[in-house]
């Protein structure tokens, strides 16, 4: 096997972000993927991990899906908007009818060329990275790829140096606003889904160019909620448990604000330190309260 840089027994670093030893992806891979070919109307969803990102596909996929709803039949989402990193070696997946739908938790410099070059759309969705360190420790102890956390306080720190899967949620979340005037990007907050849903998807049809009618966007809302997504196996990746991959349902608690249940004061002190001193240029603050 190639050497390659570990963080951990299960994490290894290439180009300053962490990736899964125990996955497939290797730097080549990685390196490949920078001329895949992309055509104009692909759609990507990328995230930094546990931002929303299955939420999201589940509302991308109606959106974009309304004109040929049998092209989805049977599948679910995971195949829909299938993740770049993981199947992009994979035939069937690459010569998928348009709209092609593309999910990707890489840093901007590492998709592929074509996104700029053609100006593919992508549709970024962030949120509270407060609520992220949360979501991602107990997905920790869901997926098997990757290592269960020692504590809580552990994590956090790891979070914090950047040495969890896909590396500094700080750098991501930069490096992507950055682009913001050369790239066809759309930025979506987690907790504006949450705030008004309804107000997101019509949106979002703005940015994708689909005009679609009001009865549309309200089965769009219907079955993006929460509730309706855990409760359909399409959408809520629960089949991962059963093919041994995930311990844990996904679809864990879908809220704002979890990390006051588990940040001590101090914990919340050092992390709006850290915010203020990495996000310095970046026009956002620490706060994504929801009222
Ligand atoms: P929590 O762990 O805080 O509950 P990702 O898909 O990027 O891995 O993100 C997973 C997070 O999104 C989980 O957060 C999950 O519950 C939340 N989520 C998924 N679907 C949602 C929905 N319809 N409404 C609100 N949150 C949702």
């Amino acid at each position: 096997m190639e050497s390659l840089d570990l963080v951990s027994p299960y994490l290894y670093k290439y180009k300053k972000r962490s990736f899964l030893v125990n996955d497939k992806m290797r730097p080549k891979d990685l390196d490949d993927l920078l001329d895949f070919e992309l055509r104009p109307t692909d759609v990507f969803l990328v995230t930094y991990p546990k931002s929303g990102t299955v939420w999201m596909q589940q509302i991308l996929v109606q959106i974009m899906d309304t004109a040929h709803p049998e092209q989805a039949e049977g599948l679910n989402n995971r195949d829909r908007v299938p993740w770049l990193e993981e199947r992009s070696a994979d035939n069937p997946f690459r010569d998928r009818p348009d709209p092609r739908m593309f999910g990707s938790h890489l840093p901007f410099e590492m998709l592929p060329l074509d996104i700029k070059a053609k100006q593919v759309k992508v549709v970024y969705v962030w949120r509270n990275p407060k609520d992220i360190v949360v979501s991602s420790y107990h997905f920790a102890h869901s997926w098997v790829l990757l290592e269960t956390p020692k504590s809580f306080e552990d994590f956090f720190e790891q979070f914090l140096d950047g040495d969890v899967y896909m590396g500094s949620w700080f750098d991501h979340v930069k490096e992507y606003y950055a682009q913001q005037d050369q790239v066809n990007i759309h930025f979506v907050q987690y907790e504006n889904l949450l705030k008004d849903l309804r107000g997101e998807v019509v949106k979002l049809c703005a940015f994708l160019g689909k005009d679609l009618t009001d009865e549309a966007i309200d089965r769009i809302v219907d079955m993006s909620t929460f509730k309706s997504m855990k409760n359909n196996t399409t959408a809520n990746y629960k089949d991962l448990i059963e093919k041994g991959r995930y311990k844990k349902e996904t679809m864990r608690k879908g809220v704002a604000g979890d990390w006051k249940n588990h940040f001590t004061v101090a914990q919340n002190e050092r992390f709006d330190r850290v915010f203020k001193e990495k996000m310095s240029n970046v026009p956002i603050t620490c706060t994504w309260e929801i009222s």
